[in-house]
């Protein structure tokens, strides 16, 4: 009698048990299929080098699982990066392997600014939305398909700023004119070639100075593609042709800057001696060397922000909703405000880094 119970009550809870696992492999399964939805966000970068782009991609990543927690994971994103060495052809190859792995969105940080079509033909045939971003693509290549956007900041804007920022130090230090001949001697380290950034930067940036009546001297424009080892070794070339008559340094970015301070101070020079530097993108050293006095000023370029965009606009995309809601130019752009900045509010962009 006492075995029958005790085998009958095995099997009980073992019967049991079994309804217990097939309830939750049905609604875990159900989960799975109908209520999960799987952005699978494909990002490209022209340079894996690139410290600014560094900073939005990681952000792109921290977004990511911020946004499917908060989702209740009804939502996931998942990212996958590659970079292409600087080349497109690398890049359209990347974004080919990226659509046959899945991926349902694009980010993409074209190489060639001029030379979208691949991409773009790849993205229409698998109906993919791609968001452009940091590197702009001309309007027409942007026009060419409805699910094509972009996401970056104003070139003239930073120009225009760091131009500002410059004639504020100028007209408070005479002391710059080191040669007290009345115009300032002044060098341009420039991002690469083609870019818009690096053309229009240059452009607003003296074009400003000499408006506001600033007679400028230039010594020479040198090109260092965004980097800081080719930064320090262009500056050492530049001393050593015009040694301490360089007074005042335009840099179309901050790694550039640092790599000017680097060949500065590898010199020894006295600080005395030092010309001032701008730079635009308010990386974190960049903003203790503003505080330390050893950069005059940068243009904040706001990478999470940018970020923040190309996000929602991969979430909506994919969800298929209304894009109206972004309030993009002509539906398809957005673009970031930059903001200045010099020793007199430096702190509160620390606070963000
Ligand atoms: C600029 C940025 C540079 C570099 C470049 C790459 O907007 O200021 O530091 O990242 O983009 O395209
Ligand atoms: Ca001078």
């Amino acid at each position: 009698m006492k075995s029958f119970f005790k085998n009958n009550g095995r099997r009980f809870l073992s019967a049991l048990l079994m309804i217990a696992l097939t309830v939750c492999l049905v609604s875990c399964g159900t989960v799975e299929t109908s209520d999960v939805k799987r952005l699978k966000l494909g990002v490209v970068i022209y340079d894996e080098g690139d410290l600014f782009l560094k900073e939005i991609t990681d952000e792109l990543i921290a977004q990511a699982k911020k946004r499917s927690k908060t989702s209740g994971e009804k939502l996931q994103i998942t990212v996958s990066v590659r970079y292409a060495r600087s080349k497109q052809n690398i890049q359209d190859d990347q974004v080919e392997d990226l659509i046959d792995n899945g991926c349902n969105v694009l980010a993409v940080n074209l190489v060639d600014r001029n030379d979208p079509m691949d991409i773009i033909d790849m993205a229409k045939k698998n109906n993919i939305p791609v968001i452009f971003f940091n590197r702009e693509l001309v309007l027409q290549d942007l026009n060419r398909w409805n699910g094509l956007y972009y996401v970056g900041a104003r070139a003239a804007q930073s120009g225009q700023i760091q131009g500002q920022e410059c004639v504020e130090y100028l007209k408070q230090h005479p002391e710059v004119d080191r040669n007290h001949d009345g115009k300032i001697q002044y060098v341009v380290l420039r991002g690469e070639i083609n870019h818009q950034d690096a053309i229009i930067r240059t452009d607003r940036s003296i074009n400003t100075i000499l408006d506001n009546g600033i007679p400028l001297d230039k010594l020479s424009y040198e090109v260092a593609n965004w980097s800081r080892l080719q930064a320090e070794n262009k500056m050492n070339q530049l001393l050593e042709s015009y040694g301490n008559s360089i007074e005042l340094v335009l840099c179309n970015n901050d790694d550039m800057a640092l790599g000017v301070l680097d060949a500065l101070q590898k010199r020894n020079l006295s600080r005395t001696s030092y010309p001032v530097i701008f730079g635009v993108d308010g990386a974190k050293e960049v903003l203790s060397d503003i505080k330390k006095g050893l950069i005059q000023g940068t243009v904040y370029n706001d990478g999470k922000t940018q970020a923040d965009k190309v996000m929602d606009i991969a979430v909506r995309a994919f969800e298929g909703k209304d894009l109206r809601g972004l309030s993009m130019t002509d539906g398809k752009s957005t673009y970031v405000d930059y903001q200045k900045v010099t020793i007199d509010n430096v702190d509160q962009f620390l606070s963000l880094k």
